[in-house]
Parts: structure tokens; C-alpha cells; sequence
């Protein structure tokens, strides 16, 4: 039972983390992509909003097949996005903010063109063969077995000069480390301590769940659940290709690398799992990842029953001593507007707000952007090449600053269409604006920040009925109220006496006397304070 008079916990446990997808936050240098001086002139911005971390998607030396995440030199920064001296001035100045930096650290696998593959593809007797992983053909010549990678195809290529085949769990563009050599975790581990040595406070993991394969490199099972115009990648279950048990121990010695540091760097895992499976990714003695990312949210039909039931689930499932993570969208996902509607998104942006658990923001959903439709032949994923929903183009466009040309992103027609829905959205026109989408974020930050209970306390489901879902956050005596209500209709909230209401989805404006029985607008969402004492 969480107690106000208890130390915090480490920094991230409060924390609120946004994600800042580099290409299209800001460009400096008048190129039509994003870069890290562009984040640079945007501190300002981060610092009002009130986020705590920024997460940056990697800028690091790459040929781009994938973004980005396919890196040719783990420890430079590309050309594109600056250079080591610009990362250095922007941690000085978010630290100067009180905002911490996490970066992207990529893993499982590399570019093709690392000096490290190109080393490993040279012959069968390169030193470097076994950092990757290479096999045999199978006795018809065909792959070695019948793992799928994403977004499409089998995730093994063969190469002619040398007669075997090597994996990729992505795009053939992005070969995969061989985990099981103890040479590549020491020179990982190395990489991860060059960033740490410049300050940051911690690592997002790329794909954690698949850094180790089956050893017999069985066959994946068919999925049963793939429905035709599923994802290819998806007709498979991926419980040889991935997700082994000795992944904890490998990631336990990852953490230790951290905790080689001070200031509690935080680790942090890209993994896409069920609540009952996530949660063994903290570890037997919550060792290995700090936070798994949680993405259930996403996915889950948006009731009042549906939210409560997660929300219960993972806390049961939680470890002693585990600390919850809640995200609604990021550069890989559809956009939460998109999802439901610009009302709903602001429903949604309380809910992860408030759920007891450490959030982290997509850049732009603070302003309610949606996917932008991309004009055929601007795309630019090679994941869209799968099929069109499956290009992820839609959420990775521009953030739109102003309203002058091209929204203040940049100097040069963008890399990705800013597209005019999210333009008419801008940040400085929504500043001005005391009902916009970002004020009411700012708001829901700063009160968060102020109300110990949101960011720490204990999470309890009230009623889920009608549309409406009520939960309490208490923190020793002080507790708080979260009124959600789903629907695009009035909805009702009934609580055991009458309330203050602290905020509401739709601006100070509608700030309003909250007795027992009280109606809630369409879409809307709000905290309260109980005048007596909580609901029973
Ligand atoms: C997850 C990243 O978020 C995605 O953008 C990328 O394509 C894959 N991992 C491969 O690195």
C-alpha cells in the first residue's frame, strides 16, 4: 500500500516520458528532416509541457533502410541528424530543464552495411562470422527453417559468395546478432556504456523479446488466430524465433551495465506481449527490465469494462515491487485520434495519464494529430510495400508548429507530407487556446506533478457501467477520483457524496460542481477530489 510519507522511488517511477521521433520533431538544418539541433530550439516547448524524459528515436550513423534502426555505428551520431557535440548541447539543455534524456539502444540486430557484418559476410572463416547468425541451406536448398520476418518473407536470406543463409528478424537490410556470442554482449554492452558515459538516463530496447532464438532453431507453429488480411509476419507463433527463457538473464546483465552508473539509469523494453506474459519480463528478483512497455491499451475495445479489466489483470499480475508502464501510440502504430476521434483521444490521454504506472506520450498526440494519409508515391516505409495499412508513413509525418509554411517544421518541403488536418492543429495556435487539446495536456501534466497520488498512489477500479468508468488513486489518505466517460453521449457518475472537480477534457471552462450524482459531457473526462471521504 502506497504511503505519502515512503521515499519516491527512483526518478521514473513519477516520470512521465515522451517520445520524440527525431525525423519529424523539428528540423535545424533546413534539409526537410528532423535532427537533434531541431529538438534543440524545441526545449522550450518540451519544458512547458511538463514531460520529465524525452525518449529519442535513434540518430545514430545508419543508411536509412529502416529509419534509423538499422545502425552501421553504435556509438556516432549521422550526419543527417548533427553530431556527437549537438547531443552533448542537447542534454545539457533538457538537464538544464530537469528533463532527462533516454535513447533508443537497437540490439538485435544491425545495418548490412555495419563494418561487423560486412566482416561477417566476407567468408565462412571470418572472426567475426558467429556475431551473426548464419545457417546452412535446408536439404532443398530452401531456408533454414520457417521463421517469418517482418513486415513480410522469410527472415533468412542466402548469400551466394559464401553458400549460407543469415537471419533477419526485420527487413534483409537489418541482419540479426548472434546474442549467444559472448564477443557481441561485450561489445554491445560497451556501446550501451558510450551513451551512458554522455548522460543519459536510460535505454528504450528495440525489439527486447527477440534478441535470443531457439538453439535447434525448431519451426515457428502456425498462429491460430491469423485471419486472412492479417499481417504476413503473424500466420506464425514466434515461440522459437523469440521469447526464450534465457532471455532474463541476458537482460539482467544488460541492467547491471546501468547499474554500473549512478542516478538510477532506467531500462526500459520494447516488448509486445499479453499483461500475463509482460509481466515476467521484470525479472525473477525484478532484475532485468525496469519497464516493459505496456501497449495493451491499444488494442483493447474501448469500454469502461474493457479498460478495468486490463487495469485489473496487470496489477494482479505485477510483481511485488514492480512498477507499471502505460502507452497509447508511437512511431510504429496508428495514431490515438485516429483511433477514436479527437474527443475520445483527450479520454484516452487522461487515462494514461492517471493509470497507475509510468506514461509514455507519442510526439503529437498532446495535439490530437491523426494519421495523415500519405499521396501514393511519397511513401517512404519500406514496411508499406506489406500493404498499405501496414506502412507506418500515417504517424510518422511532421509536427506542425505554426502556421507558416510547412508548419515550421521545416525550411524545405518535409520528408513526409505535414498533411493538412494535423497543420490546422499546430502548437501555437492550440497555446493559445485554454480548451485546446495541449492545454488541457499541460493541465493534466501539472496536475500530476502537483497530486502525489496520481503519479504514486495505489489504483483501485470504482464502476464501470453505462459508458462511464470511475477509478480511485489513493495515496495514504488523499485520494483522488477518475471519471471517464467513453461514450460520444452524456454519461452519468454516481459517487458516495459530493466532489471538487481539478480537471476536465474540456478546458477550465467546464470546471463545475460535482455532487454525488452528476452528469458527465460527451466524451469528456475528469479528476475529482471527494469532499468527504472516498467512496466505500
Ligand atoms: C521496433 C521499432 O519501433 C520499429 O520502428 C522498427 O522497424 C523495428 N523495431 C525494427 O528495429
Amino acid at each position: 500500500m502506497a504511503e505519502p510519507g515512503q521515499g519516491d522511488g527512483p526518478w521514473w517511477r513519477k516520470a512521465v516520458i515522451y517520445e520524440i521521433y527525431v525525423r519529424s520533431f523539428q528540423d535545424g538544418n533546413g534539409d526537410g528532416v528532423g535532427d537533434l539541433a531541431g529538438v534543440l530550439s524545441r526545449v522550450d516547448y518540451l519544458a512547458a509541457l511538463g514531460v520529465d524524459a524525452v525518449w529519442l528515436t535513434p540518430f545514430y550513423p545508419s543508411p536509412m533502410a529502416d529509419f534509423g534502426y538499422d545502425v552501421s555505428d553504435y556509438r556516432d551520431v549521422d550526419p543527417l541528424f548533427g553530431t556527437l557535440a549537438d547531443f552533448d548541447r542537447l542534454v545539457a539543455a533538457l538537464g538544464a530543464r530537469g528533463i532527462r534524456v533516454i535513447v533508443d539502444f537497437v540490439p538485435n540486430h544491425t545495418s548490412d552495411r555495419h563494418p561487423w557484418f560486412v566482416e561477417s559476410r566476407a567468408s565462412r572463416d571470418s572472426p567475426r562470422r558467429d556475431w551473426y547468425v548464419w545457417r546452412d541451406p535446408a536439404p532443398d536448398g530452401g531456408p533454414p527453417n520457417n521463421w517469418r520476418a517482418q513486415p513480410d518473407g522469410p527472415a533468412w536470406t542466402f548469400d551466394a559468395a559464401t553458400g549460407q543463409y543469415y537471419l533477419h528478424s526485420f527487413l534483409d537490410r537489418q541482419p540479426d546478432l548472434n546474442w549467444r556470442n559472448p564477443a557481441v554482449r561485450a561489445a554491445m554492452f560497451d556501446a550501451l556504456r558510450f551513451w551512458l558515459d554522455r548522460g543519459v538516463a536510460g535505454v528504450r530496447v528495440d525489439v527486447l523479446d527477440r534478441l535470443l532464438k531457439d538453439e535447434r532453431f525448431r519451426d515457428d507453429p502456425p498462429n491460430p488466430d491469423w485471419r486472412e488480411g492479417d499481417p504476413d509476419f503473424m500466420r506464425l507463433r514466434t515461440v522459437h524465433s523469440a521469447d526464450q527463457p534465457e532471455i532474463l538473464d541476458l537482460v539482467a546483465d544488460m541492467r547491471a551495465v546501468l547499474a554500473e552508473y549512478p542516478g538510477e539509469r532506467v531500462l526500459i523494453g520494447e516488448i509486445y506481449q499479453p499483461v500475463e506474459t509482460l509481466v515476467r519480463f521484470y525479472g525473477r528478483a525484478l532484475e532485468a527490465v525496469h519497464l516493459p512497455f505496456n501497449f495493451n491499451l491499444m488494442w483493447l475495445v474501448w469500454i469502461p469494462e474493457g479498460v478495468r479489466l486490463l487495469a485489473e489483470r496487470y496489477e494482479a499480475g505485477l510483481p511485488p515491487g514492480a512498477w507499471p508502464s502505460w502507452v497509447l501510440g508511437n512511431h510504429d502504430q496508428s495514431r490515438v485520434a485516429s483511433r477514436f476521434g479527437e474527443r475520445q483521444a483527450r479520454v484516452a490521454m487522461l487515462a494514461l495519464l492517471t493509470l497507475r504506472g509510468t506514461p509514455t506520450i507519442y510526439q503529437g498526440d498532446e495535439l490530437g494529430l491523426a494519421d495523415t494519409p500519405i499521396p501514393p508515391g511519397r511513401e517512404r516505409d519500406p514496411f508499406a510495400r506489406a500493404g498499405p495499412a501496414q506502412g507506418r508513413d500515417k504517424v510518422r509525418t511532421p509536427m506542425p508548429w505554426d502556421g507558416s509554411r510547412h508548419a515550421g517544421f521545416s525550411a524545405a518541403e518535409p520528408w513526409l507530407p505535414v498533411g493538412e488536418a494535423n497543420a490546422a492543429r499546430h502548437a501555437l495556435g492550440q497555446e493559445a487556446g485554454p480548451a485546446s487539446f495541449l492545454s488541457f495536456t499541460r493541465a493534466a501534466l501539472a496536475l500530476r506533478r502537483r497530486e502525489k497520488a496520481l503519479a504514486l498512489g495505489d489504483w483501485r477500479g470504482i464502476s464501470a457501467r453505462d459508458g462511464v468508468l470511475v477509478y480511485e488513486r489513493r495515496l495514504g489518505g488523499d485520494v483522488l477520483l477518475v471519471a471517464l466517460n467513453m461514450r460520444g453521449t452524456p454519461g452519468r457518475v454516481r459517487l458516495d457524496g459530493p466532489a471538487d472537480m481539478l480537471l476536465s477534457t474540456e478546458g477550465p471552462a467546464a470546471l463545475r460542481a460535482a455532487p454525488a450524482d452528476f452528469e458527465l459531457r460527451p466524451d469528456e473526462g475528469v479528476v475529482l477530489r471527494p469532499r468527504a471521504a472516498g467512496p466505500g
